[in-house]
C-alpha cells in the first residue's frame, strides 16, 4: 500500500506543478467575515454540516474553492459562496485559513497503530494531512466524512485517487474510517 501510494504521489506532484498565486492572509481575514457563521473566523466549524478548514493546506483550500466556483464540486451553500469570490479573494482567504495551525490528539485508549492503513499515508493516523493536496480529516463530523466518501464513490465528487479508493469501500468500511477520524480531538490555533 505504502509503495503504491508513493507512486501515486509522484504523479500528483507532476500533475500539480502549477504555481499558486500568492494569497495575502490579512486580506483573507476580511474575506473570512463571509465564512465565519459556518466555518468560524479561525476555521473551526460552527455548524455540524460545515467542515473545519483552519490549518488545512492552503493549496487544498484554494483548489476546493475553485472547484465550487467552476462547478467541478457542487454544494447548495458553497457553490453560491464561491461564485461570488474573485480568484484573488480565493487565494487570500485560502492563505488566511491556511496560516492557522491544526493539531490533533487521538482519543484515550487507541494508538496510531489502530488507524486505518489505507488512509494514513496521505491523511495521517491522526487526520492531519501529510501532503499539500490532501485535506485534514481530524475532528470532522463523521457524517461529513461519510458523505464525501460516498460522493467520491458515486462520482458526484471526482478525484483520481479518492474516487478509486472510495469505489472499493463498503458502507460499513466508510462508516468505520469516518468514526476513526471523527473521534480525534482537533485544535486550531491562529496566526496572530
Ligand atoms: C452558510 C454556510 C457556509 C458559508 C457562509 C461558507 N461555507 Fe464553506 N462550506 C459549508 C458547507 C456546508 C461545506 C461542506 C460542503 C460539502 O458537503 O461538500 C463547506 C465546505 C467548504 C470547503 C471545503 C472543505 C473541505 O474540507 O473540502 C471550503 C474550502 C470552504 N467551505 C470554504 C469557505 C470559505 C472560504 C467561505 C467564505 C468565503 C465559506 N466556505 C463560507 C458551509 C459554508
Ligand atoms: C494517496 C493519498 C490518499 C490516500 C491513501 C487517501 N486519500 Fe483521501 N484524499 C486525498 C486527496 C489528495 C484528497 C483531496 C481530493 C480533492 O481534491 O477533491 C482527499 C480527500 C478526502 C476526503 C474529502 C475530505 C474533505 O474535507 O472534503 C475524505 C473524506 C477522504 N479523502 C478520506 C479518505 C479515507 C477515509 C482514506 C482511507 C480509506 C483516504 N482518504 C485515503 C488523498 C488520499
Amino acid at each position: 500500500m505504502r509503495a503504491a501510494a508513493l507512486i501515486i504521489l509522484g504523479g500528483l506532484t507532476l500533475a500539480g506543478g502549477t504555481p499558486l498565486s500568492a494569497g495575502d492572509p490579512a486580506e483573507g481575514r476580511k474575506v473570512a467575515n463571509m465564512c465565519r457563521t459556518c466555518h468560524g473566523i479561525d476555521g473551526l466549524a460552527q455548524i455540524p454540516i460545515a467542515p473545519n478548514i483552519g490549518g488545512e493546506p492552503e493549496a487544498y483550500l484554494e483548489s476546493q474553492l475553485m472547484a465550487f466556483k467552476t462547478g467541478a464540486r457542487e454544494h447548495e451553500m458553497m457553490s453560491v459562496v464561491a461564485a461570488g469570490l474573485s480568484a484573488q479573494q480565493i487565494s487570500d482567504v485560502a492563505a488566511w485559513y491556511g496560516a492557522h495551525v491544526a493539531s490533533a490528539r487521538l482519543p484515550d485508549g487507541v494508538s496510531e497503530a489502530d488507524a486505518p492503513d489505507a488512509c494514513v499515508s496521505c491523511h495521517g493516523a491522526d487526520g492531519i494531512a501529510l501532503l499539500p493536496e490532501a485535506p485534514n480529516l481530524a475532528g470532522e463530523v463523521n457524517i461529513y466524512i461519510d458523505t464525501q466518501l460516498k460522493a467520491f464513490r458515486t462520482g458526484k465528487r471526482r478525484h483520481d485517487i479518492m474516487s478509486s479508493i472510495a469505489a472499493e469501500m463498503t458502507d460499513e468500511e466508510i462508516r468505520a474510517v469516518a468514526d476513526w477520524y471523527a473521534a480525534v480531538q482537533l485544535e486550531i490555533t491562529g496566526p496572530e
